[in-house]
């Protein structure tokens, strides 16, 4: 966790030190998802936990209505008028806040004026939910100052709608969720088409998360995340064929899937959705096998996740895949898989305590040597939602 004595520091050098008025301090995780991957818009079962490293927001009201922007991780701060919000690509970082405010005044709440720094410990781009954890923290933030109820449902809904509908990207419900309703030491088995969710203990006892991050800059992947829900609503209109009432892929059992996927017409769509009904099955063989705390059965749908993401859904790339195919290597690692949207990003896998050293020290260099990108590696915690944190 950034050090909080040196942000608040850096708060006032920006804004001044402005008497009495306090400065409250937000945080919102990031987030890695372990299992069920591109199943969230399909309305099927995700399997995400929140990280312990995430976004800060210190924030401090000011009189004249305006808002301040301003962030440790980019140089571009300024005030706001908060008239008329729009999206502007020059405003860069800024306009997920701006897309929290604006969904707020959408509900009626005038909000204002603060000042706020942020200050991110996610990579960028990295498919760890930097986005969502800066819309989560803002609006969570916001709220709380107004004097408004904080319900983290609700905080998700409107982040992912600000996602959707402010910046432009289709994403699903999963990573807002998560950064809302995490909680330390559990994952959360989320059904994403009613929202019904549980709590689920995570307990690896000599066996870690480790997140592998490939380094490799996600290029075109909003095009091709929109690409692949349109394919995945193609398989839902053949397969109304048969199932006239059939909305979402996740409907479907594995069975209805298997004797009437040749409805679906186009043979790449085809494989798409095999991928999703077959991923929200392997999310709930997960709870099985890890009720019986079976970390090895875990780790060997990790793999097949991984697998089917490559070969059906089409969403990973040659630094995802070398890179887990080197983890796999290491003794002691019971399953690695890509996570996130893909086409880059980061990998996670399950890895004994005793093997992390080896495996950091082996896969970075061989990954390396095969790609010519330099990988980072965290052994990951899982932490808390977002939350107020004492000053
Ligand atoms: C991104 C999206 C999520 C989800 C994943 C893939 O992280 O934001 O909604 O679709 O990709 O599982």
């Amino acid at each position: 966790m950034a050090d909080l004595q040196a942000l608040q520091q850096q708060f006032k050098e920006w804004y001044g030190e402005e008497g009495a008025v306090p400065i409250r301090i937000f945080h919102a995780p990031g987030r890695v998802n372990l299992i069920g991957e591109h199943t969230d818009y399909n309305g099927g079962y995700v399997f995400p936990a929140a990280l312990t490293f995430g976004t800060m927001m210190l924030i401090r009201k000011r009189d004249d209505g305006q808002v301040g922007l301003a962030s440790t991780n980019f140089p571009l701060r300024k005030h706001i008028s908060i008239s008329n919000l729009t999206f502007d690509p020059a405003d860069d970082w800024m306009n997920y806040p701006k897309g929290i405010i604006h969904e707020l005044q959408q509900r009626g709440l005038s909000v204002g004026g603060y000042d706020i720094l942020f200050s991110g410990a996610i990579p960028n781009g990295s498919g760890l939910s930097s986005s969502a954890s800066l819309e989560v923290v803002t609006a969570f933030g916001l709220l709380t100052m107004e004097g408004q109820p904080t319900d983290k449902v609700d905080i998700a809904l409107l982040s992912q709608k600000v996602e959707n509908e402010f910046i432009g990207v289709k994403c699903g419900i999963m990573d807002q969720f998560a950064v809302a309703m995490g909680k330390k030491d559990h994952a959360i088995l989320l059904m994403c088409d009613t929202l019904e969710y549980k709590h689920v203990p995570f307990q690896g006892g000599a066996y870690k998360l480790v997140i592998g991050n490939t380094n490799k800059k996600r290029g075109l992947v909003d095009s091709a995340y929109n690409e692949r829900r349109a394919q995945c609503e193609r398989a839902v209109r053949d397969l109304q064929a048969q199932f006239p009432e059939l909305s979402l892929l996740g409907q479907l059992t594995l069975e209805q899937f298997s004797t009437y996927q040749h409805l679906i017409k186009d043979e790449v769509v085809r494989k798409r959705a095999k991928h999703v009904v077959e991923e929200i099955d392997r999310v709930l063989q997960s709870m099985n096998v890890l009720e019986k705390n079976d970390l090895e059965a875990f780790g060997r749908l990790m793999v097949a996740s991984h697998e089917s993401l490559r070969d059906l859904y089409e969403v990973t790339c040659l630094e995802l895949d070398v890179m887990v195919e080197e983890i796999l290597k290491i003794p002691g690692v019971l399953g690695s898989r890509m996570t996130g949207a893909g086409f880059g990003g980061c990998t996670v896998s399950l890895v004994h305590e005793d093997a992390v050293a080896q495996l950091i020290e082996q896969v970075g260099r061989v990954y390396n040597e095969k790609t010519g990108l330099t990988a980072d590696f965290y052994v990951c915690d899982i932490g808390d939602g977002v939350k107020e944190i004492e000053a």
